[in-house]
C-alpha cells in the first residue's frame, strides 16, 4: 500500500500504531487524522516530526466536508478508524461526545470512503461490545454484542454501521475486537498508568468495589500487528478478536505493579465501583491466530517491566498532561467514590 490514513493517531493506540508503521514499511505514507482532545497528544508522534512520509492533520472526523476533501485529495488506500472517544468513565459522566465521535465521526468516514472509493477500512473496536462475562468462558466473534456501558454502546453501535455497510454497499471493511491494552503512552486515566504514576507519587491507587473484576490485558503492541494483520490479510465483512491470554483480577494487577514499584500495599485504597461495572472480559482469538497466523509476543511479565521503566524515564510526558482538565477530571472522578 502506498499510503494508509489513519484516525486518531496522536491517541495511544493510535500512537503506536503508526510509529509501527514506519517501521515495518518505510516506503508507505502515513496520514495521521486526529482532532486533538484532551487525549490526543501530539508528543506522542514527536520522533517522526520531520518524516516525509509522515502527515499529520488536525481534523474532527464528525466534518463531512474535510475528510472527504482530505480523501479526495490524498486517496489512501486504507482508513484505520482509531479515533474515539475511550473512557468508560467519561461515558458515565457524559455520554454526549461517545454518541457524536464514535458512531457520527464512523458514519462520515464511511460515506466519505464509499464515495471516493476506499479499498480496505478497519474499524478499530473492542470486546467490551459483547457485554460481560461470568466467571467462565470466553468471547468468540459470534458472541452476541451486549454492550453495557455508554461507551461500549457507541462502539457496537458503530460495529453495527460498519457491518450494514459491508452488506449494504459491499464495503470492503473488517473489525477488529481486541481486549484491554498496556504499554507506553497511554494516558493516565486508565487503570494502569493512572495506578504507576499516582503510586511513583506515593498517592493513593483507588481500586473500584472488591478489586475483583477480570481484564484480559495485552501489550499495544501485539494488539498493532493484529490490526496490520486484519488491514494486510484480513477477509472482508470478518470481525477479528485479538487477546493477550492473560487474565487478572484488578486487585491482582495492582499487587504486581506495587512489589514491581517496591512500593506499600497500604497505597491501596477501595472506593466505591463503578456503575454497572462489567465483571469479566476474556477473548478467545483463536480465529485470529488460525487465519491471520497472529498471536501475542510480548509476555506480560516482560511488557509490564518495560511498561513501568517507559512510565519512569517519561515523567515529563506524565506531568504535562496532569495539569488543568486532567486535574478537573480526576477531583471530579474520585471526589464522589473516595467517601466509601
Ligand atoms: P485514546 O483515547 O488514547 O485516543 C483517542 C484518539 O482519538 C485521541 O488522539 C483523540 O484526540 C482522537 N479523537 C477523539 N475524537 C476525535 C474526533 N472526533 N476526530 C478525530 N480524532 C478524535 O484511545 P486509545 O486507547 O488509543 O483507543 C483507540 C481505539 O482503540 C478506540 O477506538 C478504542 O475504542 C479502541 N480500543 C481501545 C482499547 C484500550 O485498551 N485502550 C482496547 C480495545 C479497543
Ligand atoms: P480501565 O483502564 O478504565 O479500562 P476498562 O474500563 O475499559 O476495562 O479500567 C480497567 C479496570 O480497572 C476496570 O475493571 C475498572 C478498574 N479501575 C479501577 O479499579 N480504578 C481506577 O481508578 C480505574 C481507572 C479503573
Amino acid at each position: 500500500m502506498k499510503s494508509i490514513l489513519v484516525t486518531g493517531g496522536c491517541g495511544f493506540i493510535g500512537s503506536n500504531f503508526i510509529r509501527l508503521q514506519r517501521q515495518l514499511y518505510p516506503d508507505q505514507t502515513v496520514h495521521n487524522v486526529d482532532k486533538l482532545t484532551y487525549a490526543g497528544n501530539p508528543e506522542n508522534l514527536a520522533d517522526l516530526e520531520g518524516d516525509d512520509r509522515y502527515q499529520f492533520h488536525q481534523l474532527d472526523i464528525c466534518d463531512r466536508v474535510a475528510i472527504l476533501d482530505l480523501l479526495t485529495s490524498t486517496k489512501p488506500a486504507a482508513i484505520l478508524n482509531f479515533a474515539a472517544e475511550s473512557h468508560v468513565d467519561r461515558s458515565i459522566i457524559d455520554s454526549g461526545p461517545f454518541v457524536q465521535t464514535n458512531i457520527v465521526g464512523t458514519q462520515v468516514l464511511l460515506d466519505a470512503a464509499r464515495e471516493v472509493g476506499i479499498s480496505r477500512f478497519v474499524q478499530v473496536s473492542t470486546d467490551e461490545v459483547y457485554g460481560s462475562l461470568g466467571a467462565e468462558g470466553y468471547f468468540t466473534e459470534e458472541t452476541p454484542l451486549a454492550p453495557n456501558s455508554p461507551y461500549s454502546a457507541s462502539k457496537a453501535a458503530a460495529d453495527l454501521l460498519v457491518r450494514s455497510y459491508v452488506h449494504t454497499f459491499d464495503f470492503p471493511a473488517v473489525i477488529t475486537r481486541c481486549s484491554n491494552n498496556y504499554g507506553p503512552y497511554q494516558f493516565p486515566e486508565k487503570l494502569i498508568p493512572l495506578f504507576i504514576s499516582n503510586a511513583m507519587e506515593d498517592k493513593p491507587l483507588p481500586v473500584y468495589g472488591t478489586g475483583e473484576n477480570v481484564r484480559d490485558w495485552i501489550h499495544v503492541l501485539d494488539h498493532c500487528r493484529g490490526i496490520d494483520a486484519a488491514l494486510r490479510q484480513g477477509e472482508i465483512g470478518e470481525v477479528y478478536n485479538f487477546g493477550g491470554h492473560h487474565e487478572l483480577t484488578n486487585l491482582e494487577m495492582t499487587h504486581i505493579l506495587i512489589e514491581l514499584l517496591e512500593k506499600s500495599r497500604e497505597l491501596i485504597t477501595f472506593v466505591k465501583d463503578r456503575p454497572g461495572h462489567d465483571l469479566r472480559y476474556a477473548i478467545d482469538c483463536t480465529k485470529a491466530e488460525q487465519q491471520l497466523s497472529w498471536s501475542p509476543e510480548i509476555s506480560f511479565e516482560q511488557g509490564i517491566r518495560d511498561t513501568i521503566a517507559w512510565y519512569q524515564s517519561h515523567t515529563d510526558w506524565v506531568n504535562r498532561i496532569k495539569t488543568g482538565e486532567y486535574l478537573k477530571y480526576i477531583e471530579k472522578q474520585y471526589a464522589g467514590r473516595m467517601k466509601k
